[in-house]
């Protein structure tokens, strides 16, 4: 299982050493929340933050932004794109959107694409999507914020997806410890994104280990 750092819960006076401190605790990739204050009420960072993130790491864009294709356009070519392996993620409530043209667009501009599910949206709502997309990632939390508790309820959606497509990967976000997973069947899960549990952990080695570990 591969671990993912969300970077919402770094501290933004240390950006530098807090990504180095995180990156030699051996996450797998970085997972950047981008909010646009309209979708979610909150706002965090666009293309300026990241492209200052040095890392060799991939990168996991998760959009909660009403305007997906535009910020896709805009994030797409910015420099971060050309250097790291990027995945874009979309939330599958964006319904104002032509979704299967904007997954292909994806593709066809050579990024892994996925789709976000909140808490509250039913799992087949992913349907017409999931022939297409390499990830879906099933929200714990209901997007906007870190810190947020785990809500165990959205489990059933795992084994949902993987029915229709087993070949999707499929990432936990949100309210991540290893307190909230302790009795959860992590078989089908293929990543989890973290942020405050890693971030605030004295030892963050030994945090992404423990996660890591669940699926064991
Ligand atoms: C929530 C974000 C999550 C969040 C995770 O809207 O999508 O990625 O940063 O943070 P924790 O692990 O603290 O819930
Ligand atoms: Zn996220």
């Amino acid at each position: 299982m591969k671990i993912a750092a969300s970077l919402l819960s770094a501290d933004f006076n240390n950006l530098e050493s807090e990504i180095s401190r995180i990156e030699h605790a051996g996450i797998d990739f970085w997972h950047l929340d981008v909010m646009d204050g309209v979708f979610v009420p909150n706002f965090t960072f666009g293309v300026s933050v990241i492209d200052q993130i040095k890392t060799t790491k991939p990168l996991q864009v998760h959009f909660m932004v009403e305007k997906p294709q535009q910020l896709y356009e805009l994030f797409s070519k910015a420099l971060f794109a050309q250097v790291n392996q990027c995945e874009f993620i979309f939330h599958v409530e964006n319904t104002n959107v032509d979704l299967t043209s904007l997954l292909n667009k994806v593709h066809s501009d050579g990024f892994s694409v996925g789709l976000a599910v909140n808490p509250s949206t039913i799992a087949s709502q992913l349907d017409p999507y999931l022939q297409i997309v390499d990830s879906v990632l099933i929200m714990s939390v209901n997007p906007g914020f870190s810190g947020q508790k785990f809500i165990s309820g959205v489990l059933g959606k795992i084994d949902y997806i993987k029915s229709i497509n087993s070949d999707v990967k499929i990432g936990l976000d949100g309210g991540v410890s290893l307190e909230s997973l302790s009795s959860v069947n992590m078989k089908n899960v293929d990543f989890l994104v973290s942020g405050s549990y890693l971030f605030a952990s004295s030892n963050a080695s030994q945090a992404v280990l423990d996660l890591r570990a669940l699926d064991s």
